[in-house]
């Protein structure tokens, strides 16, 4: 049984509010006393993901389930999906509109940051099919 899961909404287009899913994600983590490392990775893949839904997805929402070993985050969200997963994994793709890139997002980086940062990342998704990412985090005790 997990030790403890909370979830966390995050919608689309909402510039305001971006970003408190995965502070909430990082304040729960550093509550429960894991090490900075470990929440510091856990937090950039958050992040990443919630801004991604913010200008992409659809409605969506970060679950975060806290095992005894591990700390994994499933992120999901209704919108129109990745159509090419391979692509949209490579450094510097990106479909971000000139406002966003003005913005200072669009550089491609968010994904191959999630998977640098992460021990395991499944991406189910394709042609208005949403987006679910599992990010999976080995945390053996506290202490990483
Ligand atoms: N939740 C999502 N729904 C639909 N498309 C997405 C979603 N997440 C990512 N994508 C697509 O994958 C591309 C790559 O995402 P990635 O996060 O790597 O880069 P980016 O968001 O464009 O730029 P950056 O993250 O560096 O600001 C996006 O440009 C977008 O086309
Ligand atoms: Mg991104």
């Amino acid at each position: 049984m997990p030790q403890l899961e909370k979830r966390f909404e995050v919608e689309p287009r909402n510039f305001v509010r971006a970003g408190e899913a995965s502070l909430r994600v990082q304040r729960t983590l550093r509550d429960i006393g894991f090490g900075e490392h470990i929440i510091r990775r856990a937090s950039v893949c958050a992040y990443e993901a919630e801004m991604n839904i913010v200008m992409y997805g659809g409605k969506g929402e970060i679950v975060l389930t806290v095992d005894p070993d591990e700390i994994i985050l499933q992120i999901n969200d209704d919108g129109p999906g990745i159509e090419d997963i391979e692509a949209a994994l490579q450094e510097g793709f990106s479909t971000a509109s000139a406002e966003y890139r003005e913005m200072g997002f669009g550089a491609g980086m968010g994904l191959p940051n999630i998977k640098r940062n992460a021990d395991f990342l499944d991406i189910r998704s394709g042609r208005n099919k949403g987006v679910r990412l599992k990010i999976v985090f080995h945390s053996k005790g506290k202490q990483q």
